[in-house]
């Protein structure tokens, strides 16, 4: 077995015991993601499954992850995997495939077979199973394949086979095991992480008064690219003046004018791994007074936040930090009035603050894992990775100074929860107003 993908193992490994544990053994079915058409014979580029990818490391289309959990502890358990076949013709038009036999010995599986084998085995590989883990309601198709093979074990049951009772949507078991991170995400996310902090300073120093939006986006894909990360986890987010103001805006076609802000939030996704940064700054490189002012707010708010992040606090504490810091800086600055406690209870702060102030980060940008579990938040742990994003966007209104409109500002990084606190993988790119000047 390749050394590198030892970990993929280990992973499989992990749901195998605790399928023994939830019903005895059982048998789980993971398919990848399809290839989606584009237009005529194009295709979008192509993206895995993050729940197949992160049980395999296997990287393409058509593929099927079959684990067998026997009764009889981690010996008794199969690796399987269902692939496409070599196929010399393709090949040469379309690029290289692995093939059972390199994909078997490579990727760590006891068997490996034929993709188009797999509808005549799945009834076997179900029998005598006490339960089926596999996704439900992630695709038609899928689904269908599942009833259908239920029903064909079923249907053999007078040869004294017995079908599985249960049916559990796998994804239960890995969302858990993905919300905490194992040395080898780590890793991958503190490069994505480094990527896109030097594409954000590549777009800060490279901004001017007169570029349009699109032309700060190509800064950031270059510096993805150049430094080899394969995609974007997400629509990058240009947005300057008043489309800061647009939560997700996704045009990126403005013309920047002098005394504009800049808001980006973009990441790149480094070996199926995402980042997940924001980053706001003056197109012309120095901050107006109101501009400044609603600024040093956002990242008072933001450095508050980070201050709470440790573990054994419940996710949801640092949102209320940032919630009372915004709220008390709103009064401040004159755009809302009472009371902090009036203003927190009234919620007039959503006025400005409408958002969460963070989500979990992972394969996926708003990455698996539950945040309550029976009414309660998940509190953090070491190896959870989250963003930390408050923001204030204010929209022209009758009850808001003139000097304030249109400011639209997030200030967003992503952070690695550890035993002594947390290690904020994004502090490389730049945040305070002097060192956001001081590029320009
Ligand atoms: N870029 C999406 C988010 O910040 O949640
Ligand atoms: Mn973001
Ligand atoms: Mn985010």
């Amino acid at each position: 077995m390749n050394h590198a993908h030892h970990v993929y193992r280990e992973r499989r490994a992990a749901l195998l015991q605790s399928m023994r544990q939830h019903a005895n053994g059982g048998l789980a079915l993971v398919p990848t993601a399809p290839e989606v058409a584009r237009n005529r014979d194009s295709t979008y580029p192509y993206r895995f499954d993050s729940y197949f990818y992160y049980l395999t490391g296997f990287p393409e289309p058509e593929a099927v992850v079959a684990l067998v959990a026997g009764s009889d502890g981690p010996a008794s358990d199969r690796h399987v995997l269902f692939c496409r076949e070599k196929n010399e013709e393709r090949e040469i038009w379309d690029g290289f495939r692995y093939g059972p036999d390199a994909a078997r010995e490579i990727f760590g599986f006891d068997e490996a077979h034929p993709i188009g084998e797999l509808d005549r085995v799945l009834a076997d590989l179900a029998s005598d199973r006490p339960a089926l883990y596999t996704p439900l309601g992630m695709s038609d198709q899928w689904d269908r394949k599942v009833a259908q093979t239920l029903n064909d074990v079923r249907n053999r049951v007078r040869t004294g086979v017995t079908a599985p009772e249960t049916v559990v949507d796998v994804r239960g078991a890995l969302d858990s095991m993905r919300l905490v991170k194992d040395a080898h995400e780590i890793a991958l996310m503190k490069k994505a992480c480094a990527i896109s902090s030097e594409a954000h300073v590549q777009a800060m120093r490279n901004t001017r008064p007169g570029q349009f939006e699109y032309q700060a986006e190509a800064e950031l894909a270059y510096v993805f690219l150049r430094e080899g990360a394969q995609a974007v986890a997400y629509p990058s987010i240009v947005a300057s003046g008043p489309n800061a103001c647009v939560l997700h805006y996704r045009d990126n076609n403005r013309r920047m004018m002098d005394g504009d802000l800049l808001l980006i939030d973009a990441g790149c996704e480094y070996q199926g791994y995402a980042s997940d940064i924001t980053r706001t700054f003056p197109v012309n490189g120095k901050f107006t007074g109101p501009q400044r002012d609603v600024y040093e707010l956002v990242l008072q708010s933001q450095l508050a936040c980070l201050d709470a992040i440790k573990p054994g606090i419940d996710f949801h504490e640092y949102h209320g930090v940032a919630e009372r810091v915004l709220a008390q800086g709103y009064i401040d600055l004159g755009l809302c009035s009472g009371t902090l406690d009036g203003v927190l209870e009234s919620g007039a702060y959503k006025q400005f603050y409408m958002h969460r102030a963070g989500h979990w980060l992972g394969m996926d940008v708003h990455d698996a894992g539950q945040y309550r579990v029976n009414g309660a938040s998940v509190k953090l742990a070491p190896g959870m990775v989250l963003t930390v994003e408050p923001g204030t966007y204010i929209r022209p209104a009758d009850n808001v100074p003139e000097a304030f409109w249109n400011i639209g500002i997030r200030i967003e990084d992503d952070v690695l929860v550890t035993a002594a606190g947390h290690e904020n993988l994004t502090a490389a790119c730049p945040k305070t107003v002097a060192a956001i000047e001081a590029l320009r």
